[in-house]
């Protein structure tokens, strides 16, 4: 209903009984998830009165209002106790790594399902060094590319290769044709820079051993 990007969201939600959607803005995420029957209630967060006025508004247009909270807040701040579900969607990666950062002491038995605009191997990192382990990813394209990351903590340390972080461990493990044509399509990007810089060169060897693999 309100495209492929919320729609895949969603569709990652598995049972819940409460999900939180950090940076809500309209609400849609929330709509879908009521309304697909992937969980039974929602806290809607943000922190701009505007767009959780828009949420509120959009949610009661579809007479979900009595299952959804709330709140005008920071990230994490006001996150509910019984919520298994977290959902920051739409954020640059390093507003994500802060938002979680500042309440790594709230995350423990919940779902992350993180969709980062940009930063994903940044957050690739911060994950993976704070003890969340990546159970499932995939790239999607909706207009453009995005990245999607299903995320848990666990009690063990991780660590990632280079390459896990640059491209994601699911990716890697589970390719499909949409993650090789963002990495075709990355390719050709960087292959246009007249000076790449160290760090293109050796993004390009790795995508290049990637797709020389592909079976
Ligand atoms: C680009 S919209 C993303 C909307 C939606 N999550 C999506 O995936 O389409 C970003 C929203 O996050 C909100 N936001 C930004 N920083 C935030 C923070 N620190 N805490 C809560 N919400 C925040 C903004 O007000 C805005 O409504």
């Amino acid at each position: 209903m309100f495209g492929k990007r919320i729609e895949k969201l969603a569709s990652l939600i598995k049972d819940s009984k409460k999900i939180a959607d950090i940076g809500t803005d309209h609400g849609y995420l929330v709509i879908e998830a009521l309304l697909e029957g992937k969980t039974l209630k929602a806290q809607a967060i943000d922190n701009k009165k505007m767009p959780l006025l828009r949420a509120k508004e959009n949610i009661a247009n579809f007479g979900l209002e009595e299952k959804v909270s709330f709140s005008l807040s920071n990230g994490l701040d006001d996150l509910e106790k019984d919520v298994d579900y977290i959902i920051m969607s739409g954020l640059g990666g390093s507003l994500i790594i802060s938002l979680l950062e500042e309440n790594l002491n709230k995350i423990n038995k919940q779902t992350l399902i993180l969709q980062a605009n940009r930063n994903c191997a940044e957050l690739r990192s911060f994950l993976s060094e704070n003890s969340f382990k990546i159970e499932y990813e995939e790239v999607i394209f909706d207009d453009k590319y995005y990245e999607i990351i299903v995320t848990k903590k666990i009690d063990e340390k991780i660590k990632l290769t280079d390459k896990e972080v640059l491209f994601g461990p699911y990716n890697l493990k589970h390719p499909n044709n949409v993650f090789y044509n963002y990495l075709e399509d990355e390719y050709a990007r960087y292959e246009k820079i007249k000076y790449p810089s160290k760090q293109v060169i050796h993004k390009k060897s790795l995508i290049k051993e990637i797709l020389t693999k592909r079976k």
